[in-house]
């Protein structure tokens, strides 16, 4: 995905932070049956089911898992272009244009002060731009994430994403970042939300 997004970054992103999360997910829930028969998705889903003892790792780190395996699929090599079919007609009608949701989706990630993410979600049937905090998810729920919907795009605004090539050029990390975005999977994900 050079010159957009950089090997080493990528490497350190998958290799260590996803990782991390992974492993500290794993620690937290071991020894307790319920949790460990749960889906990831069902764990971030129903944070409230989670007892409080463990909630916060398992929503930093069942969030960091469920978020970053989502990015990984959102983007390709000889990716980029433009989405089709009723994705873009869906994109058109909620945003006007691709160009302009891509505006509000640059501004949503600008706009989250340190660490987080930007979405796409599909909730009630529509699209909505919404951002979290930390590893937070659309799928926990207003009451915790601040927002709601299920995520069909979503951008990681973590400086672990982006610092080692473009230091504190944030959006200049996200204008670049459209070049690798695969489009395909995005509207897989926006059928299925649907
Ligand atoms: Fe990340």
């Amino acid at each position: 995905m050079e010159p957009h997004i950089d090997a080493l970054t990528m490497e350190i992103h998958h290799g260590k932070h996803h990782a991390a999360y992974v492993a500290n997910l794993n620690k937290a829930i071991a020894g307790n049956a319920a949790l460990e028969a749960k889906s990831l998705e069902a764990l971030v889903r129903d944070l409230t089911s989670v007892p409080d003892a463990v909630r916060t790792a398992v929503r930093n780190n069942g969030g960091g898992h469920w978020n970053h395996s989502l990015f990984w699929n959102l983007m390709g090599p000889g990716a980029g272009g433009a989405p089709t079919g009723a994705l873009a007609t869906a994109i058109e009608s909620a945003f006007s244009s691709v160009d302009e949701f891509k505006a509000k989706f640059e501004a949503a990630g600008m706009g989250r002060f340190g660490s987080g993410w930007a979405w796409l979600v599909v909730n009630g049937g529509k699209l909505e731009i919404v951002s979290t905090a930390n590893q937070d998810n659309p799928l926990m729920g207003k009451a915790i994430a601040g927002c709601e919907g299920h995520p069909i795009l979503g951008v990681d605004v973590w400086e672990h994403a982006y610092y080692l090539k473009y230091q504190n050029r944030r959006p200049d990390y996200l204008k670049a970042w459209w070049n690798v975005v695969n489009w395909a999977e995005v509207s897989k994900l926006f059928e299925a939300a649907k």
